[in-house]
């Protein structure tokens, strides 16, 4: 985050059938029912047009734009070092582009003042890469650290908010073990409860499932679209695991190393029938089984087996 004044207001109330999920047992079989919060799926949340990001005078990704729109699972997704995470980072808040603008709503971020950018950050949330928590800390002090920089919230709020965020990580009675008398992929959730902790409308991943197996792998997919049900929250996750893509992405950017810029923005199962869809984002969406040419192709005569020879 870029200031660390804190500001004085309480996290919002969750929906009351959340609040009570949250508080019985795991799975919920004594809560009552959840009333899902459904987003407007035509309000964009960010708005991304023609930025340009990079180091110094070095541009790793030029003309990048897409929009994201509220309740989407968007991913930002590319080759290994094609510059994902410096997007998100710039999506985030935490570096500046070096050209073109980010909308948060109506609000251009990088064009507002540090107390109006403070206030937009606020309202997200962020699993970095690392995902690292606090060793010395239990869970529990872990998820309840950003209330208790953000907010005015007195010790037992604090433990009881850190404790319903536990559990709708599905880590409810976890609150006093430390990271490491837990597995990765709970450590994951607990990453996830933390960065829940200020009530985000937009939850910033980066790598969630990264280091997990993949059957811990689709229980975090699984947790991100009951939160996005729920919550109502908006995910941006970076990622190149293509079993969660399909699993969950509504829409994704894939970012071209070689050309610098964005090669195909779409859902990703249309993706794959889309001619606009860039050579080198067909080959990463087929994992490098098929180009376009070869898609047409075995379209046209009915033939499922892709050549694996021509990828490579
Ligand atoms: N602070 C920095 N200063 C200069 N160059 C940097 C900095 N951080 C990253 N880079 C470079 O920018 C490029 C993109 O890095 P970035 O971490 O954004 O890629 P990525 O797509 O997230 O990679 P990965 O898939 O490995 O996580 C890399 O070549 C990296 O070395
Ligand atoms: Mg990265």
């Amino acid at each position: 985050m870029p200031s660390s004044t804190p500001v004085t207001s309480s996290p919002s109330p969750l929906p009351a059938g959340i609040a009570e999920k949250a508080r019985s047992a795991p799975d919920g079989e004594q809560g009552q029912p959840v009333q899902p919060v459904q987003p407007d799926q035509q309000e964009v949340r960010i708005s991304v047009n023609q930025l340009q990001v990079g180091y110094g005078s070095y541009v790793l990704m030029h003309d990048v734009t897409f929009d994201v729109h509220a309740g989407d699972i968007f991913f930002i997704t590319g080759g290994s070092g094609c510059g994902k995470s410096t997007l998100l980072r710039v999506l985030m808040g935490l570096k500046a582009p070096q050209s073109g603008n980010v909308l948060y709503g109506k609000t251009d971020f990088w064009g507002s003042n540090e107390d109006e950018r403070h206030q937009l950050v606020r309202e997200t949330g962020v699993l970095f890469q690392s995902g690292a928590l606090w060793s010395s800390m239990t869970l529990a002090e872990n998820v309840g650290l950003p209330l208790q920089q953000y907010t005015d919230l007195n010790d037992e709020a604090i433990r009881e908010q850190a404790k319903l965020k536990l559990a709708l990580a599905g880590l409810a009675g976890f609150e006093d073990y430390y990271p490491s008398e837990i597995s990765g992929g709970m450590c994951k959730r607990a990453g996830l409860a933390r960065a829940l902790a200020l009530d985000p409308k937009i939850l910033f991943l980066d790598e969630p499932s990264a280091g997990l197996d993949p059957v811990s792998s689709r229980l975090l997919d699984d947790l991100i679209l009951e939160l996005r049900a729920s919550l109502g929250t908006t995910f941006v996750i970076v990622s190149h695991e293509l079993a969660s893509i399909y699993a969950i992405a509504s829409n994704l950017i894939f970012l071209d190393a070689q050309t610098r810029q964005v090669g195909a923005c779409g859902n990703p199962h249309q993706l794959l029938h889309d001619p606009g869809t860039a050579p080198s984002a067909m080959l990463f969406l087929t994992r490098g089984e098929r180009s376009h040419a070869e898609t047409d192709q075995t379209e046209t005569s009915g033939d499922s087996e892709p050549d694996k020879g021509t990828a490579l």
